[in-house]
């Protein structure tokens, strides 16, 4: 696997409505990245919080405490590590967990950062133990260990490291070791984004790709995009698809439902996967509580992809509850599908899916 943010091989969002996952995604991807704080709507906790700890790093004139953005694929953990290195005015370094498979991989990066600069960890929770060892003495005594020669006559040279920030982001808080976890100073934990931050997302990117647009539309994307900034970005260009090859090119809500329907989003933003998690778990396993690799079987669907994907959003909207045994299916769940629920249903134990919102670590 290759470094670099645009690598989305393993960004399980790219399914979402997305037949290409193409170069040119990539490219109206970045180039819609909001580049300042201030330019970044929503996530107002996580963006007070964060213009907090930049501020007093820059009056400090020293490199801010390491951060750790957490929170479901899509929604704003890359843009904002791009963001955070912008406001420090400092060089950004971009790896990924999954491309540094050995502790040798990370010591050359380490080893060549500049004072200041910013070093991006994303997926972070897939990095190789023996990296993640070498990255705990790193970040909290700028050091790291040089191993040279092999075997018996090997010798560790400590190299000393100019003070430097780690952003790491990962859609699952809960995998990182505890050590790791506690070298963060700051975590900001993302969550999904009300429609009407959406919409105004939404409208500035049509505004920056050209496309007229009226407010019903912009208000039918921003409802049906799961509180998802990139899912909205995806369905921006479905609909506007669909206005230039059916309609006279403005999107409007017409426009918008007919490209929405066609592309199996539902009023509810639900997509083909979720949909298809609920109509498991209610058609075939009565409503659970069933186990998440029972459940991802049922769907053709990896673990991981059920729970990071279309987990956290069918909790956050009450469809699906975490109990002690397994997935459940809501009252809301059975009601969405037509479905009449069997008695016992409600009343069920409910185990919060999050982390915690955004904190400071101490
Ligand atoms: N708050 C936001 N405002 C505007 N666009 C956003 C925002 N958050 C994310 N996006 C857009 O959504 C897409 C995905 O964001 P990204 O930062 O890559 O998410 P993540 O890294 O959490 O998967 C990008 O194209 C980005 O421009
Ligand atoms: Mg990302």
């Amino acid at each position: 696997m290759t470094d670099g943010y645009d690598d989305e091989s393993y960004d399980a969002t790219a399914r979402i409505v997305d037949p290409g996952g193409d170069e040119e995604e990539r490219r109206i991807e970045a180039a819609l990245r909001p580049k300042k704080l201030a330019d970044f709507p929503g996530q107002p906790r996580v963006r007070d919080q964060l213009g907090l700890v930049l501020e007093a790093a820059r009056r400090r004139q020293k490199p801010p405490d390491h951060v750790l953005l957490s929170g479901p694929p899509g929604l704003g953990k890359t843009s904002l590590a791009m963001i955070i290195a912008a406001e420090l005015e400092q060089p950004i370094r971009i790896t990924s967990g999954p491309a540094i498979q050995h502790a040798g991989d990370l010591a050359a990066i380490l080893s060549s950062l500049a004072e200041g600069e910013v070093l991006f960890l994303d997926e972070i929770h897939r990095m190789a133990r023996p990296a993640e060892e070498m990255l705990y003495l790193a970040m909290e005594d700028f050091r790291v260990d040089v191993i040279v020669g092999k075997g018996p006559g090997a010798t560790a040279i400590p190299l000393e490291l100019p003070p430097f920030t780690v952003v790491g982001a990962t859609t699952r808080a809960g995998l990182l070791p505890a050590p790791l976890r506690d070298r963060f100073g700051f975590t900001g934990h993302l969550d999904f984004y009300d429609p009407a931050d959406l919409a105004q997302i939404v409208t500035r990117n049509a505004g920056l790709l050209g496309i007229e647009t009226t407010p019903q539309g912009v208000d039918e994307i921003a409802g049906r995009s799961r509180g998802t900034p990139r899912i909205a970005n995806r369905l921006l260009r479905r609909v506007r698809d669909y206005a230039q090859v059916h309609g006279a090119g403005v999107l409007d809500r017409g426009a918008a439902r007919a490209a929405l329907d066609l592309f199996d989003v539902d009023e509810q933003g639900l997509d083909r996967l979720d949909r298809a998690v609920l109509e498991a778990l209610c058609r075939r396993f009565g409503g659970g509580p069933v186990g998440l690799s029972t459940l991802a079987v049922a769907v053709g669907e990896e673990p991981d992809t059920v729970e990071t994907v279309s987990e956290p959003y069918l909790v956050r909207e009450g469809y699906l509850v975490r109990t002690p045994r397994g997935r459940a299916a809501s009252a809301a769940a059975w009601a969405h599908l037509g479905l009449t629920p069997p008695p016992d249903t409600t009343g069920m134990p409910q185990l919060p899916i999050d982390e915690g919102g955004g904190r400071f670590g101490d």
